[in-house]
């Protein structure tokens, strides 16, 4: 059974001193690169062992979910070498990285429309989160070929096929739907490399979330960055749309 979690937008979700979900947009491997003279692919590898040093610092630090944007729907228009290049990188991260995860109980997830990627790829997915499903100490999501637009009207077709006589629909209702409904909505929305736009990442996942945005590119961010960007987390004050006296009624 799919365990429910508290919408942002229709009750007040528990705040915790760690964020229980961290999501993170992985921005500026190609600038990385560029500044070094290397091509962009040399920043992507690089951007796949800070992957491994952030997975770490999120078991230490006790957050539950981190979730990584790690290729979008949008960035099949890449040059045609840039993308296969990175198409290698996953499948090499996966082959490398499984069996870690398992032995650190993390529980691997790849979320998004898969049915392009190559099928070696997709095997070794279906691999990773078959080996990893009983692991509960950090939930690590891979977001791939996925927008958050394609995310919503995937969860409104796969309602409206099983529910086929219905005519309206309501959130609680469609959050089951949606291909992240294991879990929690992020608490903390991290952007590296220095812009500051969502970039059809989560849409609805990030209704609440505390959005920070660093020039810090993804090559460089360690866990001393990730631990900066929790402190100015804890600075917050959720609201969810209250007063902060109603918060203190609570
Ligand atoms: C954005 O930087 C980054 C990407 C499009 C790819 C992110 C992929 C990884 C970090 C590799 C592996 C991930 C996993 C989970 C194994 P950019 O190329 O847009 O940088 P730029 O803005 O400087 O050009």
């Amino acid at each position: 059974m799919i365990k429910r979690f508290l919408s942002s937008t229709a009750t007040v979700p528990e705040t915790t001193q760690v964020p229980r979900h961290i999501a993170i947009i992985m921005d500026g491997n190609g600038r990385w690169a560029k500044k070094r003279l290397m091509p962009r692919v040399a920043g992507h590898a690089q951007g796949v062992e800070r992957v491994r040093d952030v997975v770490e610092a999120c078991i230490r630090r006790g957050v539950g979910y981190l979730t990584l944007f790690a290729f979008s729907s949008e960035n099949w228009r890449r040059p045609q070498d840039e993308v296969s290049r990175l198409m290698e990188l996953f499948v090499m991260a996966l082959e490398r990285e499984v069996e870690r995860m398992a032995d650190n109980g993390v529980r691997l997830k790849v979320v998004g429309d898969l049915s392009r990627f190559e099928p070696r790829l997709r095997e070794l997915i279906t691999q990773g989160e078959a080996r990893t499903a009983a692991n509960t100490r950090l939930t690590v999501t891979v977001c791939a070929n996925y927008g958050g637009r394609w995310d919503i009207l995937n969860a409104m077709n796969a309602w409206r096929r099983e529910h086929p006589d219905a005519t309206e629909i309501g959130e609680a209702e469609l959050a089951p739907y949606l291909s992240m409904a294991y879990a929690p909505e992020p608490d903390l929305f991290i952007r590296t490399g220095g812009e500051q736009r969502v970039s059809n990442f989560l849409l609805w996942q990030l209704a609440y979330s505390e959005l920070y945005f660093t020039d810090t590119l993804w090559p460089d961010f360690d866990a001393k960055a990730l631990d900066q960007a929790i402190t100015s987390y804890r600075k917050r004050e959720r609201r969810f749309g209250r007063t902060s006296e109603q918060l203190l009624e609570r």
